[in-house]
């Protein structure tokens, strides 16, 4: 992290996991451990916990994300929910182009990029997922793949819209799987994307910008990958379902 430039930012990314009064519950007991967080803390919920999640955050300092939206405004897209209808209630910050969503739902650069630009319109902040499927790190094609993917989904974001995009650099090959990135493949992918940002924008813009890492981050290794100066905090699933563990990742990206 360099702190002194850009924000640090933990995140939880809960995927399918935790019922609305789960929701609450959780909250009460993680507020007073991350009170004193010198991070920003998230938490991105499924949709229907995003009501509680922002009633019991109502007052604290963690911040409240949806985990996608449709890139249309409204109209006949039966199960999906619009990025207005997440800034009329008050949510935060929106995940897009998670893996699960490309593995499982069909998602594309192209959908990301349409998804990006519905939430910045619409005053969310981004949580933009870039990664490498194994199979391509073994080909020697991460920085092609991850370069193209953050480049698709930027597409037409200019330098000002960019302040409100995070990047989470999550290789797919670590997510649940318990396999970490090395805090050297993490520092060195996400150099890479910094770089591809100050050739798309300029220096200070690559600078200014928030890149997290993102795959089996947990409460004993997230130290580590923080301390690496391009990885501005990270994109937690799994153990952002316990408090405990997920208060000590912002502990640690709070020293
Ligand atoms: P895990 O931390 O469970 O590996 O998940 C990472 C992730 O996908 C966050 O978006």
């Amino acid at each position: 992290m360099k702190k002194d430039v850009r924000k640090a930012v933990i995140a939880g990314n809960w995927k399918m996991n935790k019922t609305p009064a789960e929701a609450t519950a959780f909250i009460e007991e993680l507020k007073p451990l991350v009170a004193d967080a010198s991070c920003d803390v998230v938490i991105c919920v499924p949709f229907v916990d995003l009501q509680n999640a922002l009633d019991a955050t109502k007052g604290s300092n963690i911040k409240v994300g949806a985990e996608n939206c449709h890139w249309a405004t409204n109209g006949a897209f039966t199960g999906e929910v619009a990025a207005p209808m997440l800034a009329e209630m008050g949510v935060e910050y929106v995940v897009i182009g998670h893996s699960e969503r490309r593995a499982y739902f069909g998602e594309t650069d192209e959908t990301v990029q349409m998804r990006t630009r519905a939430a910045i319109d619409n005053g969310l902040k981004v949580i933009l997922c870039v990664g490498e499927v194994l199979e391509q790190r073994e080909q020697g094609i991460t920085e092609e793949v991850v370069g193209l993917q953050t480049k698709v989904a930027l597409g037409g974001v200019s330098k000002e819209e960019l302040k409100n995009i995070i990047i989470a650099y999550e290789p797919v090959w670590a997510i649940g799987t318990g396999k970490t990135a090395t805090p050297e493949q993490a520092e060195e992918v996400n150099h890479y994307i910094r770089t591809v940002i100050a050739k798309l924008y300029d220096d200070e813009a690559a600078e200014a910008i928030t890149i997290q890492y993102g795959g089996s981050m947990n409460a004993k290794n997230a130290e580590e990958l923080v301390g690496k100066v391009d990885v501005d905090g990270g994109l937690i699933g799994g153990a952002s379902l316990k408090s405990a563990d997920f208060a000590t990742i912002v502990a640690a990206a709070s020293k």
